[in-house]
């Protein structure tokens, strides 16, 4: 199906899931080949990751261990502070540990995910996204090693990706239709 509708938000279809398998598969080989040795921790940060993890993971051919953490927001001083690594149920420290994202946005979780793991004293961090909004980057990234696809700053959904808590299942990644957007380049064509 190429255009979808979730409530009242229409979506194209952006990468399929066959386009997704082939980028998948290669951010596996390197890692394969740049951890032989190492015996990696691969840390999925939920929920968005889930299916990333789960086709990344089988093409991973080395000998590793995994885990999922959780990012947990507070109130804190600022509004949506984010405070917290839930569910971390191993020790780190001296671990080459590879992060396991959905996408990075502004970057401002991924960034705290990183402040939360160098308390941790692992001997190397390394993230695997499978999406980046380069031009919505706020924070630095130099860690950021395993890029899927870049993307516009638009708004896209499946393949463990929400909009409202739905669509998460879906099997493909879909982009959000803006009208306006879209209506002012042609415009400008
Ligand atoms: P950040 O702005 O890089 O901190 O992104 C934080 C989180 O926002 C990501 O891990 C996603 O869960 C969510 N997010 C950012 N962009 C999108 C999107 O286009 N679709 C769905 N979720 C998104
Ligand atoms: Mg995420």
């Amino acid at each position: 199906m190429r255009n979808i509708r979730i409530d009242d938000m229409e979506f194209e279809l952006l990468f399929d899931h066959e386009q997704i398998q082939k980028r998948v598969r290669l951010i596996g080989i390197d890692i394969n080949v740049k951890y032989a040795d190492k015996h990696p921790v691969f840390l999925g940060v939920l929920n968005g990751c889930f299916m990333f993890m789960s086709d990344l993971m089988k093409q991973i051919h080395i000998p590793c261990e995994l885990s999922f953490v959780k990012l947990a927001s507070y109130r804190g001083v600022r509004q949506g502070d984010i405070s917290e690594l839930l569910g971390l149920g191993m020790p780190l420290k001296d671990r080459h540990v590879i992060v396991v994202e959905d996408i990075v946005d502004s970057g401002r979780s991924l960034g705290r995910v990183m402040e939360l793991l160098e308390q941790a004293s692992v001997a190397s961090v390394a993230v695997a996204s499978l999406l980046l909004k380069p031009s919505a980057l706020q924070a630095d990234v130099d860690s950021l090693m395993y890029v899927g696809f870049e993307i516009e700053p638009e708004f896209v959904v499946g393949y463990g990706l929400d909009y409202n808590g739905q669509c998460r299942n879906l099997p493909h990644i879909y982009r959000h239709i803006d009208a306006q957007t879209d209506r002012k380049s042609q415009e400008m064509r």
